[in-house]
């Protein structure tokens, strides 16, 4: 869609990506840390400093994680590379992993390629909410892994204390693993907790938690991010991650490790991004489209059904091409996506409240 929007000249509401840029503090350290010359090969596991940075992060937001920095954090080339080596390192062939759609795009075909096999649960929309029970009754033998994600791409919806409660009731006894994914830890509105995996010991004891710096610090594509486990998950991780990719970009990991001493970015983006959710919900007012709600992530979904009956699909093209606003079919977050019904779209608020106004007006003329 980002290269279709190119084409038709649209507005990029598509991708999961801000067109602000990243703190310019941040900026000039990755620069200074290169001038100073460390454009080298950084350690296998991440930089001591950055790990022991998020270490000490880790503790202040979850009280009862203090992750040891040398044996349980990693840091990866973004969230898509932590993810596709923990189920890489840690599933095996006929296994089964439990995948909860609609989803982000990366969990199946790294599945698949371990020949591993995907059991697919629905969220129940409006709310996408997870059916626990169905869950329950997608158990087997050979399941392997569960993948969850707060706040959620694409729906917006976030994890209660409840469900982690389930999610606990589940594995419980079993050997099952979670991975979470939380590259959106810090976009959460209306003053919800953040239901962290990290929370919870007796699941962090089975879980990888996966985080995105991108997401948080507006360069997603610096594509760094970091996996937190326990010693033995991290031990298999690392297998893997050595010989993927060895070891991640060391100017912008120094850069990080000293950005990071000061919280005051990351604590104030949850009121951030609400800014920018309660400005396009405002602006798209009076339109005909519905928004459903958003708990957390940059993501809007909007339900066009007032305006056409066509396949999401179909409407996202023409919305692209002849509105000029590109957006995301939902059903393309389903493994079946002529299946799905629902007529909406998922629209990105992580740009310029000006970006966001001309999509608007031209959002408000259907
Ligand atoms: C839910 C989710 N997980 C993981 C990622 C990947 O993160 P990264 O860009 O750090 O690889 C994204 C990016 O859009 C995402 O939305």
């Amino acid at each position: 869609m980002s290269a279709m929007a190119k084409e038709y000249n649209a507005i990029n509401l598509s991708q999961g990506f801000p067109d602000f840029d990243s703190p310019a503090l941040l900026t000039d350290l990755v620069y200074a840390y290169m001038k100073k010359g460390y454009n080298q090969y950084a350690p296998m596991p991440g930089l001591p400093a950055l790990r022991e940075q998020l270490a000490q992060k880790i503790t202040r937001l979850y009280p009862s994680c203090t992750p040891n920095a040398d044996t349980e954090i990693t840091i990866t080339a973004g969230g898509t590379q932590a993810i596709y080596t923990a189920i890489t390192a840690l599933v095996h062939a006929a296994d089964e992993v439990i995948v909860l759609e609609p989803c982000y795009d990366c969990y199946v075909p790294a599945i698949q390629l371990c020949g591993a096999v995907p059991v697919y649960v629905s969220l129940q929309p409006p709310q996408y909410r997870v059916p626990w029970q169905e869950v329950r009754s997608k158990i087997t033998a050979k399941t392997r892994m569960i993948i969850i994600n707060t706040p959620h791409n694409p729906t917006g919806s976030v994890f209660t204390a409840q469900d982690m409660a389930e999610l606990q009731n589940i594995t419980s006894g079993t050997d099952i693993l979670v991975l979470s994914d939380e590259v959106y830890e810090h976009v959460i509105f209306d003053d919800q907790l953040h239901e962290s995996i990290l929370r919870y010991p007796d699941l962090y004891a089975r879980s990888i938690a996966v985080f995105s710096f991108g997401k948080t610090f507006h360069n997603t594509g610096w594509k760094v991010g970091y996996a937190v486990a326990p010693p033995y998950l991290t031990a298999e991780i690392r297998k893997v991650h050595q010989y993927l990719v060895f070891s991640v970009n060391t100017p912008v990991q120094y850069a990080l490790a000293e950005y990071l001493q000061n919280p005051e970015h990351y604590l104030t983006l949850p009121e951030f991004y609400r800014q920018k959710r309660d400005l396009f919900l405002q602006l798209i007012q009076g339109s005909r489209f519905k928004p459903l709600h958003t708990s957390g992530s940059y993501f809007q979904l909007l339900d066009y059904s007032a305006i056409a009956n066509h396949k999401d699909t179909d409407f996202a093209v023409w919305l692209t091409q002849q509105v000029g606003v590109a957006a995301i079919p939902v059903s393309v977050f389903y493994h079946q996506p002529h299946t799905v019904q629902d007529k909406l779209l998922r629209f990105c608020f992580a740009k310029k409240d000006q970006t966001l106004e001309q999509a608007a007006q031209k959002l408000l003329k259907l």
